[in-house]
């Protein structure tokens, strides 16, 4: 397994155990896009491709890119046009009717040079619509993680997302030419089907993997008895503190 340049280790088996809620619940996004049959899109974190299938379902010519080389095989492996990229660096021009991302963007530390990518990938006129963890997204998971991690040494920067508010990424669209049609946080309390552990396990790996091997199961432990009071109900039943950031934008003719 490869790490991205965030030191988090993508595999496809385990997020689709782990973490399927995260395409179930983009799938509005993709009714909200409104893909045409004959459209040029883009989906930017396409992941194991499980939405780009969806946007491809209505006869879009889709390309997917992700930054994880596993992730990229098994959308390809679902058939789809998926390649590797950097969402900072996205080397498309001109050539888009949508660009689509769930999920992804806050894995990416320069917003400014995603959103300039998008602008640059699109067909004037051409709309962006997409999510991404938004400000207060997983506070109380990134305050426990820091916690453990602090107490190794580590300083708050070692946690990987980055989570704009609504104004600062609106304000980021504007820059680069888009007219906002929305741009909202909205809280979104997400059932984990595998509990923190497996949270952790998915999401947080790179963040452990700073540690020396014999200390991440202790320190995963830490994070989970620290989050038990505030995510987790009598019934064992866990709850990420999501936030989403959700955007609908049109570049200017
Ligand atoms: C999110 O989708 O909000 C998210 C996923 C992994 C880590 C942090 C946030």
């Amino acid at each position: 397994m490869t790490s991205d340049s965030a030191g988090q280790p993508w595999d496809a088996a385990g997020y689709a155990a782990h973490a399927p809620f995260v395409p179930e619940l983009g799938a509005p996004l993709v009714a909200l896009l409104a893909p045409r049959p004959g459209e040029r899109i883009l989906d930017i974190g396409c992941g194991d491709g499980t939405l780009t299938v969806a946007l491809a379902a209505a006869g879009a010519a889709v390309v997917g890119v992700d930054a994880s080389p596993e992730m990229v095989a098994a959308a390809r492996a679902r058939g789809l046009d998926a390649r590797v990229a950097d969402a900072a660096a996205l080397p498309f021009a001109g050539e888009f009717d949508a660009v689509f991302s769930n999920a992804a963007l806050h894995w990416v530390p320069d917003h400014d040079a995603a959103v300039a990518g998008m602008a640059r990938a699109l067909k004037p006129g051409g709309r962006a619509v997409g999510e991404l963890g938004g400000f207060g997204n997983v506070a109380a998971i990134a305050t426990a993680l820091a916690a453990v991690m602090g107490r190794r040494g580590f300083a708050d920067s070692v946690l990987p997302w980055h989570f704009p508010t609504a104004a600062r990424f609106a304000e980021r669209l504007a820059w680069h030419g888009f007219t906002v049609e929305s741009c909202a946080l909205t809280p979104r309390p997400t059932p984990l089907p595998t509990g923190m552990s497996g949270w952790l396990e998915t999401f947080a790996a790179g963040i452990f993997g700073r540690l020396p091997p014999d200390d991440r199961t202790a320190a995963r432990d830490e994070a989970v008895a620290l989050l038990r009071p505030a995510l987790c109900d009598e019934d064992d039943n866990w709850t990420a503190d999501y936030v989403r950031l959700r955007f609908v934008a049109r570049l200017t003719a």
